[in-house]
């Protein structure tokens, strides 16, 4: 097969269309994956790294499947209020809700990304 211009642009478009879909699988990049993570290593990591105290590990499935069926509200809540042995903000009073709530959302996703979050 000869390549002319035509198909040179057919196999481009077709590349930049499999590029594409790639970038599309979730990658979690955004600003709030970010700031989660940057929040969990400063404030929750030393818990929830490798389960201080009873704390639920992050990326082990088996020591979450049983907290509030994951309703991601509720665990969200918990972290800002406390639960049990979960100290309200992570024990760190000057955290804000927003910080709470992504570094959450983090530890969520890092477990079980295939998750729907709601
Ligand atoms: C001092 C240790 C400690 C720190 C720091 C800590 N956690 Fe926890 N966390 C725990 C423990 C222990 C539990 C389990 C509570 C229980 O069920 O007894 C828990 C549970 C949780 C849960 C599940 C709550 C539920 O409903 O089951 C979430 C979500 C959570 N932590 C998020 C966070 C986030 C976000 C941070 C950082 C901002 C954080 N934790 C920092 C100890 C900690």
């Amino acid at each position: 097969m000869r390549l002319n211009i035509r198909h040179t642009a057919v196999l481009l478009l077709v590349l930049l269309f499999a590029v594409e879909s790639l970038a599309q699988q979730k990658v979690p990049t955004s600003q709030r994956y970010q700031d989660g993570k940057a929040i969990y290593d400063y404030a929750c990591a030393r818990c929830h790294d490798y389960g201080e105290g009873g704390a639920p590990i992050i990326g082990d499935r088996g020591s979450w499947s049983l907290r509030s069926s994951l309703w991601e509200a509720v665990l969200i809540e918990h972290a800002d209020e406390g639960y049990l042995g979960m100290p309200a903000s992570g024990g760190d009073a000057r955290l804000s809700d927003y910080d709470v709530e992504v570094a959450a959302e983090y530890i969520l996703e890092r477990t079980f990304p295939e998750r729907k979050s709601d």
